[in-house]
C-alpha cells in the first residue's frame, strides 16, 4: 500500500474497516507463524478498502476458493467455496470482470463460461499440480488408444484438456455423473488417486465401469497416510476424519467422511465430535474457525503453495491495473468444446 493512498482515507474509515475484518477472523489460526490480530488487520485494511472501492467502480465480483488466505475471502471476496459453487457462480453472475483468487485453471473455468467478461488472476503462477500433470495432446494420444471410452475430466485440467474431453466432474460430483455415463469403458483425467476413489466407490455402488486413469496426483493430498490416521484416532477418542478424494484410497477408507471441500465444510458443520482431522488443505480449517469457531481440530497444516500465491497486494494490482499475464485469454474453438463438456456436466450434476 503507497503512504499517498493511506493517507487520503479517514482514519476513522480504517479503524471501523480494521475492527469488521478483526471481528471475521479473530478464531483463525491455523497456518504456523500467521495471526490475524488488530495490528494484523489494521496493515490489511487500507488494502481491502481500496479493492472493495475499486470492485464497485468497475462492477467487478471476486470469487474465492477456500484454500486462499481468509484475509481475501473475507476482506474482498464476494463467493466463496469449492470448484463446483464457484463455477456456477462464474456462469451466472453479470459483472463486468471476475477476479478469480483461487488457481489458473478455475479461472479459465470462468472464462470459459462467462466470455464476455474481462477474467483476472491474481498470480498467473498459481498452477495446479493435477492441471499441469496432463496437456491436450497427451489426452489426445491416449483418447486413440481408448477410442471406446467415455473421457472424463476433473476439473483441475487445462481448458485445452476440457475441449477434448465429453464431460467435466468436480470433487462433488464425480461418483454420481460417471455412475449415469452410457459407456462401460471410462478414461479418467488426470487424477490418478481420484481415479482409484471413484473405482472403489462405483464398485461399492454395483456400477460396473472400468477406470483407466493418467499419472496426476495433487500434491497437498498424495502424502497424507493411512497409520498417521491410525495414531491419531487412539490419541484423539471421538475424533472424525474427514478426507478429500484426492487423497489415497487408503486414506479415504481410513475416514469417516470423503468429499469435496464444500461438503467437507458442511459434515464439519453438522457433526458431533469432540475433534475433527481435516486431510486437505488447511484454508478449509481457517474457513471452519471462523464459520463453526466451537469445533476443535487437530492435525498440521499442509498449504498448497499454488493457492498461497494470491495476496490482497496481487488482487488489488489486477483489478487495478492488470498486467497482460494476469488477463485470461483463450483460443475461441477450444473455449466453446470446453464449454460444452462443462456444460454437459451441468446437466449431469445432482440437483440439490
Ligand atoms: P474442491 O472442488 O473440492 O474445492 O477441490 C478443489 C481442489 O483443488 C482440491 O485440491
Ligand atoms: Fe491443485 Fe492440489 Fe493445489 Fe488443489 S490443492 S489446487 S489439486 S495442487
Amino acid at each position: 500500500m503507497e503512504a499517498t493512498a493511506l493517507a487520503t482515507l479517514p482514519p476513522a474509515e480504517l479503524e471501523t474497516e480494521a475492527e469488521r475484518l478483526f471481528r471475521a477472523l479473530l478464531h483463525v489460526d491455523c497456518e504456523p507463524g500467521r495471526q490475524w490480530n488488530i495490528d494484523t488487520c489494521r496493515r490489511i485494511a487500507p488494502l481491502t478498502l481500496e479493492i472493495n472501492r475499486l470492485k464497485r467502480e468497475q462492477d467487478a465480483v471476486i470469487l474465492t476458493h477456500s484454500y486462499v488466505e481468509p484475509e481475501i475471502i473475507y476482506g474482498v471476496g464476494d463467493f466463496k467455496g469449492d470448484s463446483y459453487f464457484l463455477s456456477l457462480k462464474a456462469r451466472d453472475v453479470q459483472a463486468k470482470k471476475i477476479v478469480f483468487a483461487g488457481v489458473v485453471f478455475m479461472a479459465e473455468t470462468a472464462k470459459i463460461l462467462s466470455p464476455h467478461a474481462t477474467v483476472v488472476v491474481p498470480d498467473r503462477g498459481s498452477g495446479c499440480s493435477l492441471a499441469d500433470s496432463l496437456t491436450g495432446e497427451q489426452l489426445r494420444r491416449l483418447k486413440a488408444a481408448y477410442p471406446d471410452a467415455a473421457v472424463v475430466c476433473y476439473i483441475n485440467s487445462t481448458a485445452d484438456v476440457k475441449a477434448e474431453s465429453d464431460v467435466c466432474v468436480t470433487s462433488g460430483n464425480v461418483y454420481d455423473i460417471v455412475a449415469q455415463l452410457p459407456q462401460r469403458r471410462i478414461l479418467f483425467v488426470p487424477d490418478r488417486l481420484m481415479g482409484d476413489n471413484l473405482r472403489n466407490e462405483l464398485k461399492r455402488r454395483g456400477v460396473d465401469k472400468e477406470i483407466i486413469t493418467s499419472d496426476g496426483t495433487c500434491i497437498v493430498h498424495d502424502v497424507f497416510d493411512a497409520a498417521s490416521v491410525a495414531e491419531a484416532r487412539v490419541r484423539f477418542p471421538g475424533l472424525k476424519v474427514v478426507a478429500h478424494p484426492e487423497c489415497t484410497p487408503e486414506v479415504a477408507a481410513a475416514a469417516d467422511f470423503v468429499g469435496s471441500t464444500g461438503a467437507m465444510m458442511k459434515y464439519v458443520k453438522t457433526t458431533t465430535a469432540p475433534y475433527f482431522l481435516m486431510l486437505t488443505e488447511c484454508g478449509l480449517v481457517g474457513r471452519l474457525q471462523v464459520e463453526a469457531p466451537e469445533k476443535h481440530f487437530i492435525g498440521g497444516c499442509r498449504l498448497c503453495p499454488y493457492m498461497k500465491l494470491n495476496s490482497l497486494e496481487k488482487v488489488r494490482d489486477a483489478l487495478r491495473a492488470p498486467r497482460p499475464e494476469q488477463i485470461v485469454t483463450l483460443d475461441e474453438d477450444i473455449r466453446r468444446r470446453a464449454a460444452r463438456c462443462i456444460e454437459r456436466m451441468f446437466e449431469l450434476a445432482p440437483k440439490d
